[in-house]
């Protein structure tokens, strides 16, 4: 079954052509980083007419690339939501039109159901259910339970700044350029992590929720203060890293005890991040629990993962390609 996906719901505008959820025969993104970055963030307006002017050239792009045509497709899938609405409806219009013309079956995809199923790409071996996954990314960071392709439930979540938020705001307050994660990722590396001792956040009683902002606001009092002018960015960096990768594992962990998995997972955007993945990946080597990371570029937002999700839960979320309207807020999980 091959599918061709559409991705626009924050800032990149990307298409894909997977076979059977897995095997990437193409996958173009188009990054705008170049014209939000003076603004130190993504303007949502910005985002929008971008897309608009690389939509078709995306499709078209991914579709040579993989030696396809509409004809050889068998479907078409997009994210419907969550996130930004200018963006979605670029894509979701798009991917109309290409179903309707084509008379090919459309899937529509919650973005986040896109995430838990990048570890399916470009894999001999799937992620054997349940598996929990850690999913951190720009806009959201929760512990999903994944029972099967579409039982999936949140475990825990950020109650105020998601994982690369934290990334992007502090990497700002050390005069990092947008987008801060990669950047402050590269700096930590040349840091020591035990430099500073920033606060780790600790949920009350059982609860496996995440919180990011007490952290921000300690970095920025420490950037203030004397000690701060002292310290090297490299130092202020890996501190940082190293007290966002802590809080991550303990709750990751938290939520393995509490029932039977059989793998664990990361995804999203700080899926990518080098001091989270060898965290996570000497911590299930030393537990003996199947581990799965995407490649980086299918960490970060990409059209291929929108593929798998639409191929592992097609009988759930076939869409009208007449009616189908985006979602901004699109409920997780559960709502196709
Ligand atoms: O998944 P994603 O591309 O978009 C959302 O759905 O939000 O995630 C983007 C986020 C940004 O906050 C970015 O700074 C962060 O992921 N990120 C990283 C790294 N690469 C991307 N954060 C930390 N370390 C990285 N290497
Ligand atoms: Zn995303």
């Amino acid at each position: 079954m091959l599918l061709l996906a559409i991705e626009t719901s924050c800032d990149d505008t990307a298409a894909a052509v997977v076979r059977n959820g897995s095997d990437v025969l193409s996958s173009v993104a188009t990054n705008q980083d170049a014209f939000h970055a003076k603004y130190g963030g993504i303007v949502p307006e910005i985002a929008s007419r971008r897309h608009v002017a690389l939509i078709s050239a995306a499709v078209e792009d991914a579709l040579q690339r993989a030696g396809a045509t509409l004809e050889s497709i068998d479907g078409i899938a997009v994210t419907r939501g969550p996130g930004l609405i200018g963006s979605l409806v670029v894509g979701v219009a798009a991917a109309k039109a290409y179903a309707f013309a084509s008379q090919r079956p459309l899937y529509a995809v919650n973005h986040l159901h896109g995430h838990v199923f990048a570890p399916f790409l470009d894999r001999v071996e799937e992620p054997p259910y349940p598996f929990l996954t850690l999913l951190v990314s720009g806009g959201h960071s929760q512990l999903v339970s994944v029972e099967s392709a579409t039982e999936l439930s949140v475990l825990g979540r950020t109650y105020d700044d998601a994982a690369g938020e934290a990334y992007d705001k502090t990497a700002r307050l050390l005069g990092l350029p947008y987008p801060g994660g990669p950047a402050l990722d590269l700096l930590a590396q040349r840091g020591n992590p035990d430099a500073i001792a920033f606060p780790r956040h600790r949920p009350s009683g059982d609860s496996l929720d995440l919180s990011f902002s007490g952290l921000k606001t300690s970095v920025r009092y420490f950037l203030e203060s004397e000690a701060g002018g002292d310290a090297t960015r490299e130092d202020v960096a890996a501190s940082f890293q190293a007290a966002v990768v802590d809080v991550l594992m303990a709750r990751l962990k938290a939520a393995y005890s509490r029932a039977e998995y059989k793998a664990v997972a990361l995804s999203g955007g700080v899926a990518a991040n080098s001091a989270l993945q060898a965290a996570f990946a000497s911590w299930a080597r030393a537990n003996d629990i199947p581990a799965f990371i995407p490649p980086p570029q299918y960490c970060t937002d990409n059209a291929a993962m929108i593929a798998a999700a639409a191929f592992y839960q097609r009988d759930a979320v076939r869409a009208d390609p007449l009616t189908l309207c985006a979602d901004p807020n699109l409920a997780f999980p559960l709502s196709p």
